[in-house]
């Protein structure tokens, strides 16, 4: 057990339209970091397709996932892009940023990419909100590690 590992996170797709191509992937690294103007931060992994996404197209959007969605969350989370196309499953919409909104998604904040760096293996994307809503009811789900990886797979 490692004290990093008791960081309260949600869980969210973040998607991305890159030329017309669609991709998204689980995240649990989300955060806001201003009020005003709304701004949020995600942590994407350099290997994963999502990040080229993110920074070719300049924009994504945080779709908030709800309690008992886990399954949608594997979906997007335990496969990449480069085997499937995740959105062959899915119902979505483009935002105005053209980044693909999940229908089923307890909420959405779609974001144009202010600032982008490296930090060791992981590139923060900050966004900043180009429009948000709430699409259903209920409560956000909480991530637990153990809901998406088993033990053998680690935890870092
Ligand atoms: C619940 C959950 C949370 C995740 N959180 C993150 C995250 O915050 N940042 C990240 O880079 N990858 C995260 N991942 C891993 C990516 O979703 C995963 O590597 C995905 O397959 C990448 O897909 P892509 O190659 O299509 O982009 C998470 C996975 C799960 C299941």
């Amino acid at each position: 057990m490692k004290a990093r590992w008791l960081i309260t996170n949600g869980v969210y797709v973040i998607t991305a339209n890159w030329n017309g191509r669609l991709n998204g992937m689980a995240a649990a690294w989300v955060t806001r970091i201003s009020a005003e103007p709304v701004l949020v931060a995600v942590a994407i992994w350099h290997e994963n397709l999502t990040y080229r996404y993110v920074h070719g197209s300049g924009a994504f959007a945080v779709n908030i996932l709800g309690e008992g969605q886990q399954e949608l969350a594997r979906w997007f989370g335990r496969r990449s892009g480069r085997q499937v196309d995740k959105f062959s499953r899915v119902e979505y919409r483009l935002g105005p940023t053209g980044s693909p909104i999940l229908r089923e998604a307890l909420a959405y904040l779609d974001c144009r990419v202010v600032f982008e760096k490296a930090f060791g293996d992981h590139t923060l994307f900050v966004g900043e909100v180009v429009e948000e809503g709430i699409q259903g009811k209920g409560t956000p789900l909480v991530y637990r590690h153990e809901d998406y990886f088993s033990p053998e797979e680690g935890r870092v």
